[in-house]
């Protein structure tokens, strides 16, 4: 198999300012890794220590010497190395500690980040992606400080140790040993860059296969999978993919035991010499064996420091692509809270005003892809189209006004802009100019929060929790009680429904409410909006899977409500607008009529026209 080239931008550049901010993260942890240090540096001593002592003891025993202190100095190797373990046992356990609390932090700023993020964010993320930057990217951080630190830190000193103590033992032998270290090096760098780019690409492909199954198995990509009959081709996707995963895992593991041949190889060559030189200088009566065994035991420290060194900046590298994927997270914009206000009541009076209202979408792609395109090339297609591919305005000059107690409808052709008007009011998007008032104030200048607390939508994609009945009920308004459930239920006409369901309130409601039918959803819904009651509510085809008769008990209960507050409706049944105190008819953005049912009817335009289609298919029913 080929593998995709990575992107050279996805490898961190390494400013100060990105590493700094990196560090940030491991401040509160500097206790922790002071305590780490010092455990590691008394490990090292007594690392390096041992060769010494065994060279004692080899001399002492070849030289039939003193047999008590023969015995202390085999004492000690036997303590040395138990005591270094034990010290790696404690070190293990605080960076443990340490990492979890860094991951701790970056998960809940992370997550306090998503939450402020704007609607619109949600809507153009690449698909997966938000998730494996919450898990996968914050997981890869780990490296640093659960092998990075303790590895890097630990090899660094015994490299230094041992060099120290190698050259203070025998210059020559030192030289003779040290020769195999470029070598060394030069495989680190080949196998490093292989390493990264194989990483990264695991990286994705791993992501690509989470991605699918997090698609196919939701309720609604499930059934399109089975209707459109697309189970083998899921399969046959999932298999490719899996099958990049396996011969990635396989290609790492093949490298890291490539390597540990090609690093064993040096590391004996390397011992040979030392034997060599040092056999010759033994002869020659320049030491004692001890010393060429002490250092032989030294060769192979030194070996392992270096190459445990060499492959440590793979996982750092992957470390810090994981911090890249996260700061660029962090650093997207949050929505704007709104100005801090104590002059505003609680609840608004509810007076609506657009005035020559003109929106845009624009398509910028908040978070590079990473999941999508490997699983998109991968099928032969290129990358996504924007959703906007013409600049033409999503609305134009768009102006209206309402009070409470009355009810302005928006009718039009689908795609005309007439859900787009409602997430304005929510500001979910701003508008590119013109201006939006509540109560005579510029949305801009209300507290976001506060603005939303005056608003219900009954939006077009309803969303109902993996929760119970009354969980998605309360999820308006926690403090509701029983009885405000209940009249909410019952003007939504749902009340009866529930008291026929075995657990009643209690009833799970299953994987994104995919037990309930259409009808159900969208009285929940209703119901739900209705338990929020807001001076504003936003109906957008709210109504549009009930029967006619539901449909009429449904109008009534909302005309009833339609007293205390300032009601907009997005209809595409005319007979449910026909009362409207003002009908706004919307296409491409436009507003190309507007009036009273009686005099749209007389003007005979577009309204007029759809009302008698309209018309006519219901007297055919
Ligand atoms: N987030 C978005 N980015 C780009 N275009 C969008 C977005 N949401 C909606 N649109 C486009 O804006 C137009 C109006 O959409 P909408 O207001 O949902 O129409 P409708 O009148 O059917 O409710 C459509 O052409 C739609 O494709
Ligand atoms: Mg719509």
């Amino acid at each position: 198999m080929t593998i995709p080239s990575i992107e050279p931008e996805r490898i961190p550049k390494m400013s100060r300012k990105f590493v700094l901010r990196v560090l940030k993260w491991y401040r509160p942890q500097t206790v922790r890794l002071l305590i780490a240090v010092f455990f590691i540096l008394l490990a090292v001593a007594f690392t390096v220590a041992q060769p010494l002592i065994l060279r004692d003891v080899v001399d002492r025993a070849t030289a039939g010497g003193d047999f008590s202190q023969l015995a202390i100095a085999a004492a000690l190797l036997v303590l040395l190395p138990v005591l270094s373990s034990g010290l790696n046992v404690a070190q293990n356990r605080i960076l443990g500690t340490a990492s979890a609390s860094v991951t701790f932090n970056l998960r809940n700023a992370v997550y306090i980040h998503l939450q402020h993020l704007p609607y619109r964010m949600y809507v153009h993320a690449p698909p997966g992606e938000i998730n494996a930057r919450l898990s996968g990217d914050v997981q890869q951080t780990t490296n640093i400080i659960q092998r990075a630190f303790p590895e890097g830190l630990t090899s660094l000193l015994r490299l230094a140790g041992t060099l120290a103590v190698m050259f203070s033992l025998e210059w020559r032998l030192s030289l003779a040993a040290m020769l195999a270290v470029p070598l060394l090096g030069w495989v680190a760098r080949k196998r490093n860059y292989a390493a990264r780019k194989m990483a990264i690409n695991a990286m994705q492909a791993n992501a690509a296969l989470g991605l699918q199954v997090a698609e196919t198995t939701q309720p609604n990509g499930i059934l399109s999978v089975r209707l459109f009959n697309r189970l083998q081709h899921e399969i046959e996707r999932y298999l490719l993919l899996n099958r990049q995963v396996r011969d990635l895992e396989v290609a790492q593991n093949n490298l890291s035991a490539n390597i540990i041949v090609l690093t064993s190889g040096i590391a004996a060559i390397g011992t040979a010499l030392v034997y060599a030189v040092g056999g010759l200088l033994v002869l020659g009566n320049a030491f004692s064996i001890g010393t060429v065994i002490a250092f032989v035991a030294y060769l192979s420290g030194l070996y392992a420091a270096l190459q445990i060194l060499s492959s440590l900046p793979q996982g750092t590298a992957m470390a810090l692509v994981g911090y890249q994927r996260i700061f660029e997270l962090l650093d997207l914009e949050t929505e704007n809270l709104g100005p801090m206000r104590s002059d505003l009541p609680a609840r608004a009076h509810g007076e609506l005003r657009f005035e020559n209202v003109t929106f845009q979408f624009n398509d910028e792609v908040p978070l590079r892809e990473t999941a999508r395109p490997w699983s998109v090339r991968l099928m032969g297609q290129s990358a996504q189209p924007s959703l906007t591919d013409n600049a033409a305005n999503a609305l134009e000059n768009i102006s209206f006004s309402l009070n409470p107690g009355q009810m302005l409808a928006i009718v039009g052709p689908s795609g005309a802009g007439k859900s787009t008007i409602f997430n304005l009011i929510p500001r979910l998007y701003d508008p590119d100019q013109g201006k939006i008032a509540l109560d005579g104030q510029d949305l801009r200048d209300l507290p976001l929060e506060w603005l939303r607390q005056q608003i219900s939508l009954v939006s077009q994609g309803i969303y109902i929790a993996p929760g119970t009945l009354g969980d998605n009920l309360r999820y308006a308004r926690p403090e509701a009680t029983d009885a405000e459930l209940r009249s909410a239920l019952e003007a939504a006409n749902l009340a009866e429904w529930v008291e026929s369901l075995p657990h009643g309130l209690e009833t799970f409601l299953g994987q994104a409410g995919a037990r309930l039918s259409g009808g159900e959803r969208q009285r929940l819904a209703i119901a739900r909006a209705l338990l929020k009651n807001t001076p504003i509510l936003l109906l957008d085809e709210a109504t549009s899977h009930l029967d006619s008769i539901n449909e009429s008990l449904l109008q009534d209960a909302l005309f009833r409500v339609r007293r205390e507050r300032a009601t907009l409706v997005i209809a595409h049944r005319l007979s449910t607008v026909h009362d409207a105190d003002e009908i706004l008819v919307l296409e491409r953005g436009k507003i190309i009529e507007r009036g009273v049912h009686k005099s749209l009817l007389a003007h005979s335009g577009l309204y007029a026209r759809l009302y008698e289609k309209q018309f006519i298919s219901n007297e055919k029913d």
